[in-house]
This record gives structure tokens, sequence and C-alpha cells, in this order.
């Protein structure tokens, strides 16, 4: 399957959550209360964030998930609407929508992330068949693994049956069946999640090359481990190559790097760029993200990544 594709669609399958984010000095110990030197609402769940990554970078996008029956359907239905996303939503009667508690190391950026993926732990591949006949051969589908694994496998099967370009996003890493390997056009781990699937503690670049390998021997056509602040190694079904990051100043936050780069790789994709070139646009849109606090809101648009590109 080729990834020369020109302004396909795009479709992101996974949670929603309200994340409350506190900026702290130090790591909460048992019995202890700290005060955070600063704090965060916003939106977040990994699904949405990369939906709405992808949207602001001009990716036509359509998100599927779940949200409870509670005051956070409003927030996250304006939010949503602001960013003229497409969503495929279903209300749970039961279930509270996603909610995410995050520590952020106000010297560093670097983060720590609780989430209940509350109604969205619900989805299944009916969220998915509800969107199945807009879904076209070559369009992009991007999941993670917020949501249960049995749904998580099914839809990747089935969006793989359809000829989709399919993503898989190991975030947070689970158990994963040997047998979706071959559903995933595409993986994106990054460090912790390539050291956990592969064995293969990642201490340099040799590390890293191998551990594609070895993810590759899984049945997966093309692997990305993004790196952090080091960027993304990518085999793009040829050749292993290294894609170094971006800085662009003092980083703020870097919750959600990993889902602005994800968002933007869809959407890069969905223009019809090749998989490096594609790396390296969202290599650049996460290293802009980090400057500014949130998730889904430090994501940038277009406009404000060609802008800070002409500037390094
Ligand atoms: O990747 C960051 C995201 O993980 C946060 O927005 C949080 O909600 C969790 O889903």
């Amino acid at each position: 399957m080729t990834l020369q594709t020109k302004n396909k669609h795009i479709f992101v399958f996974g949670i929603f959550a309200v994340d409350i984010s506190f900026y702290v000095d130090k790591k909460v110990k048992p019995g202890e209360t700290i005060i955070a030197k600063g704090s965060n609402v916003g939106p977040g769940g990994k699904a949405s964030n990369q939906a709405i990554s992808a949207k602001k970078l001009g990716g036509n996008t359509t998100l599927i998930t779940r949200l409870g029956n509670d005051n956070f359907y409003s927030y996250a239905n304006t939010i949503w609407g602001k960013e003229k996303l497409s969503t495929s939503v279903k209300i749970d009667r039961t279930l509270p929508t996603g909610m995410a508690g995050i520590f952020i190391d106000d010297k560093t950026g670097e983060n720590s992330v609780i989430v209940h993926p509350g109604a969205s732990a619900q989805l299944s591949i009916n969220d998915f068949n509800s969107q199945k006949s807009k879904m076209q051969r070559g369009d992009i589908f991007l999941t993670q693994f917020e949501q249960s694994s049995d749904t998580t496998f099914s839809v990747l099967k089935e969006a793989r049956k359809l000829g989709m370009i399919t993503i898989f996003n190991p975030a947070p890493f689970g158990k994963i069946n040997k047998k979706v390997y071959q559903s995933c056009e595409i993986i994106t781990p990054n460090e912790t999640e390539a050291e956990q699937i592969t064995d293969i503690p990642l201490k340099g670049k040799r590390d890293v090359q191998k551990a594609i390998n070895k993810i590759r021997d899984l049945g997966v056509e093309k692997v990305i481990i993004t790196l952090g602040k080091k960027g993304a190694a990518v085999f793009d079904g040829d050749e292993i190559t290294f894609c170094p990051g971006k800085n662009f100043g003092k980083v703020i936050d870097t919750t959600g790097a990993g889902d602005c780069f994800n968002g933007a790789l869809a959407s890069a994709l969905s223009f019809g760029k090749d998989l490096k070139q594609s790396v390296e646009f969202s290599c650049a849109a996460a290293g802009l993200s980090v400057l500014k606090r949130g998730t889904a809101q430090s994501s940038p648009t277009k406009i404000e990544l060609n802008k800070a590109l002409k500037t390094i």
C-alpha cells in the first residue's frame, strides 16, 4: 500500500478527558500535601488531543469517542466546535466523562499522568461501525491504547481490512495481542513503550535500531520511535533514519507532545507527504507544543508552525 495519497480523511478513535494539571517543584509523597506553583484545566485524552492537533494542522479529521452525561459534555463540544472538528460521540448514561490528573515539573516541564477513561472505557467496534460508511481505502485511521484492548485490536483490524493507513500509538503501554501487529501499517511508540514492547533498553542509536528491527519482525510495516527532545527514529519500509528534534525555546510543559506528534503525522500523511517528510513535520509540531501549557491547547496551527520554522 502506498502512502502517497492526497487529502485523505483522518479518523481518530479513542478517549476524551478533562485534564487538571498542577505545576510543581517536587513529587508528592504519600500523606503529604504540597502547594503547586500553578494549575491549568483543559481538554485532554490522547485521541481528542491527536484529533485536535491533526485538525489545527489542516487535516480533515473526525474524532470517534464517548462522553458521560455530565457538565463536561458541553465543555468538550465547545472545544471541538471552536476547532471545527467533526465528531462522532456516543453518550454513556452510567459513566462520567474521562478525567486526568497531571503533575508537571516546573523546572523541566516533564510530566506524570493518571487518566480515568470514564465513558470512553466502553468504546466498542459499534462506535467504529457508525462511521464505517464514510471510511475509504487510503484514509488514515489513528488510535491509541486508552480504551479497552479488545476494542483497540478489533478497530485496527477492521480499519486495515478497509484498506486504511492504520497508525497505532501504543500509549499507555498495555499487553498487545501479537496478531494485532499485522493490522498496524505504522506503529508509534515512545522510548519507554518501545522498551516495553521489545525488552530492549534504549541507551543509544544502536539499541533504537535493534528495537525497530524487533518490532518489524512482529509484522508491523513501518515503525516510528519518538525520542522526546532527540526527535524520532523512522523505518519507512526501506531504511532506518533519525530525524533530529526541533528546539524552538524554553520547554514549559511536555504533556501531550506525543499526541501533537501523532496528530501532525496523520495530517501530513493525509496531504500526501511521505513518511520521512511527515516525521520531520511532526517533530517540528511537537517541538513547538512544549513551549506552552496544556495538551490540545498547546498544539500549533499550520500558520504558527510555518512561522516558527522560519525562525530556526
Ligand atoms: O498524552 C497526554 C494525555 O494523556 C492527557 O491529555 C491525558 O488526558 C491523558 O489522556
